[in-house]
């Protein structure tokens, strides 16, 4: 029997120290990968009065890259109660409580129970892991199926589907709608690069009734699902701790809770758990923008919001621009940050149910100095062009329904390249022309934004520069990109570049390139008495090692092999090596560089992972 020592490990690569026993066989081989060293995460509520905060759960989560020794990362999702879900992670869990503590006061934490370990030498308690109570219901029974699966959940950042209003019966149509809604967003646009990092399952619990519930009552459903009216709007949930049992029940495998409620119209909700609905139209626009929300950790890019931060948000033109590497050159601006000349004198989000005595009309005036202006709107419940006339001071804007839209929600953009003179008022307004639609035909959003010429506005696609955004009380923020991005266009389906190199950035906090690395021994083809020390490197197929079509960003995997500090120029690039047994022993280092177009800036060194090693023992039992 040989031993096979294996010490150490570099950056955030985790790899064993555990001794490896490999016998004189062949040895297909050993995992040396740590992968023990997963951190804390305690969940609690904090409700809006930030009084009363209640625990939900302590467990150990999935590695964070990124995350030392003493840190804790505190991240609050809101929930659609108002409340706040608040997730603490540690890896030990005396450094959890100093900041639990910030949001629940300096008191125990009820079902959480405490005790001291031991007072190290600064007289500081230690506390061990408590044992906690069960706060949340027993999970519900899930049936959960793979839809993509790259690798590992450990190792990778895992969405889920959770069915709420599909009858038994209707399992298949939920497999379906979720499969369409991963495909939609992972297959060409919007996730497609980062596809190797996530997996997507669908997780089905039948409900008792089929769809989801109005008027804020919810039907007998899983997670009871329900719109507040009849109008497409916001979807609900009245039953969190469930939904909360259920993902946590999947351990690893579940980052991204999706409830998907069975309805075929517009409606979701962003936060601690996403919702959406599997419309045609619209399910997969709602499911990439809150993804967008909850993954990456931006606010809007639209107008009329209240929530703008990330890297796609500056408050402030003067200081440093977070996208300042992708700033389109400019022989014009030099070196002055550029600011696109736009304004916008009217904005509003009415959902309102539209009637045929009374128009819906808003007066805004103008300041009348803009070449060009575009009306924006949504409306739901409004399948045909004679339903509805939209007028600008009077003018027709001959609004068409998209086809096909039938009665789900749709936005409208209306381009004009005339001055909106500044003499008087202007009114833009919706007359319902058919009575049968009372009741759903409805007005959801409605915006008129100014723009300067092409030369003051440059309005093209690709166009990095600072864009005013305009809030609902009018404050000016500034974005990346004018419609590149689906934070601010819903309806189209890419990231701009700055939020997609956050989504790279915020991804590989959660996934290593390296999933694994085995050692093993295989006899010698040439000499079968002879042994070969064999290392295989499981990286995660990105760049050259993508398994299906490539994609269109350049992309290249460096990886180098080193041995007691010398690099092994032969392996440069190699994933597997084989090294005469006589050469085995030694300490191995491999170091993994990945690049992309899609990221620019990495100051963490998340491109960049790696470890050591060291082989003790050789293979065959004579030497
Ligand atoms: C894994 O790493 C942790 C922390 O560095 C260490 O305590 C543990 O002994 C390691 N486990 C193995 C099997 O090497
Ligand atoms: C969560 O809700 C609070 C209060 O309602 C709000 O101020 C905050 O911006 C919300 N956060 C997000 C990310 O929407
Ligand atoms: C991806 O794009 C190709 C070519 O443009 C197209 O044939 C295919 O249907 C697309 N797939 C999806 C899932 O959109
Ligand atoms: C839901 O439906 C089941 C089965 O039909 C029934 O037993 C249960 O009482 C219902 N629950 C509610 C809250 O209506
Ligand atoms: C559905 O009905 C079954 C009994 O038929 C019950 O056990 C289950 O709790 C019900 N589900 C909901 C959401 O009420
Ligand atoms: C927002 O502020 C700008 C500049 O002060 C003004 O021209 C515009 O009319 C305002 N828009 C709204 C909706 O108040
Ligand atoms: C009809 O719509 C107008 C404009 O939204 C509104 O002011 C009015 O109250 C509505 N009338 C009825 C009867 O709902
Ligand atoms: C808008 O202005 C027109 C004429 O200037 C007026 O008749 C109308 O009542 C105004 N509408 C609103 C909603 O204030």
């Amino acid at each position: 029997m040989n031993l096979l020592k294996l010490a150490g490990f570099l950056s955030s690569c985790y790899l064993s120290s555990a001794s490896v026993v490999v016998s004189g066989e062949h040895n297909p081989g050993t995992s040396i990968l740590n992968d023990t060293n997963r951190p804390f995460e305690l969940l609690l509520e904090l409700d809006r009065t930030k009084t009363e905060c209640r625990f939900i759960g302590l467990r150990k989560t999935q590695k964070l890259r990124g995350l030392y020794p003493g840190d804790a990362l505190v991240k609050t999702l809101n929930t659609s109660s108002g409340n706040e879900r608040i997730s603490i992670i540690a890896h030990e869990v005396h450094d959890i409580w100093p900041k639990a503590y910030n949001f629940c006061g300096d008191k125990e934490i009820p079902y959480l129970h405490r005790t001291v370990e031991h007072i190290d030498r600064e007289g500081q308690h230690v506390y061990a892991v408590p044992k906690q109570e069960n706060v949340l219901p027993p999970p519900p029974k899930l049936e959960v199926e793979p839809l993509f699966q790259s690798g590992p959940s450990q190792n990778r950042v895992d969405l889920v589907f959770f069915s709420d209003g599909y009858l038994e019966e209707e399992k298949q149509k939920f497999l379906d709608d979720a499969m369409r809604l991963a495909e939609d967003i992972s297959y060409n646009q919007t996730f497609n690069t980062v596809r190797p990092l996530l997996n997507f399952w669908a997780a089905f619990t039948p409900s008792n009734e089929t769809g989801i519930g109005v008027g804020g009552k919810p039907k007998n459903t899983t997670y009871g699902l329900y719109r507040d009216g009849t109008e497409l709007r916001g979807v609900y949930y009245s039953n969190p701790d469930l939904a909360r049992a259920a993902c946590l029940s999947l351990g690893t495998q579940c980052d991204y809770p999706i409830l998907m409620g069975n309805d075929p119209l517009y409606g979701g909700l962003g936060g601690e758990f996403t919702v959406i609905t599997p419309s045609l139209a619209n399910g997969p626009l709602v499911l990439r923008h809150e993804l967008g929300h909850s993954v990456i950790d931006v606010g809007e890019e639209y107008d009329g919001g209240f929530a703008y931060f990330g890297v796609n948000a500056i408050h402030d033109p003067s200081k440093p621009i977070s996208w300042s590497h992708w700033l389109t050159p400019l022989e014009t601006s030099f070196g002055n940050p550029r600011i696109e000349r736009s304004v916008m004198p009217m904005q509003a989000y009415p959902w309102t149910l539209l009637n045929t005595s009374t128009p819906w009309s808003i007066n805004f005036t103008s300041a009348g100095t803009y070449p060009r202006h575009i009306v924006r709107f949504s409306l739901s419940g409004l399948p045909k062009a004679e339903d509805l006339l939209v007028e600008l001071d009077g003018v027709d804007l001959k609004w068409k329904p998209r086809a096909d839209i039938g009665v789900d929600r749709w936005h409208y953009d209306v381009q004009q390249t005339t001055f909106l003179d500044s003499a008087g008022s202007h009114e833009v307004k919706f007359s319902l022309k058919n009575k049968d639609l009372e009741g759903t035909a409805q007005l959801c959003s409605v915006e008129i934004l100014e723009f300067g010429t092409e030369d003051e506005f440059i309005s093209a696609l690709g166009h990095y520069s600072l864009f005013p955004t305009f809030s609902d009380k009018n404050e000016t923020t500034y974005r990346p990109t004018n419609e590149d991005c689906l934070m601010r266009i819903v309806t189209t389906p890419n990231f701009c570049k700055v939020c997609l190199e956050d989504l790279w950035r915020s991804l590989l906090h959660r996934v290593d390139f390296i999933d694994d690395v085995v050692t093993g021994c295989k006899p010698s083809p040439v000499w079968p008495w002879e042994w070969l020390r064999t290392i295989d490197l499981r990286l995660i197929p990105l760049a050259q090692f993508r398994e299906e079509e490539s994609v269109a960003s350049k992309e290249t995997y460096s990886i180098t092999w080193s041995k007691n500090g010398r690099v092994l120029e032969q392996f440069k690039d190699q994933t597997y090596i084989e090294v005469d047994d006589r050469e085995g022993p030694g300490v191995y280092t491999i170091d993994v560089k990945f690049a992309t177009e899609e990221v620019r800036y990495d100051p963490e060194g998340l491109l960049t992972t790696g470890g050591d090693f060291s082989v003790s023992e050789f293979c065959s039992k004579k030497n």
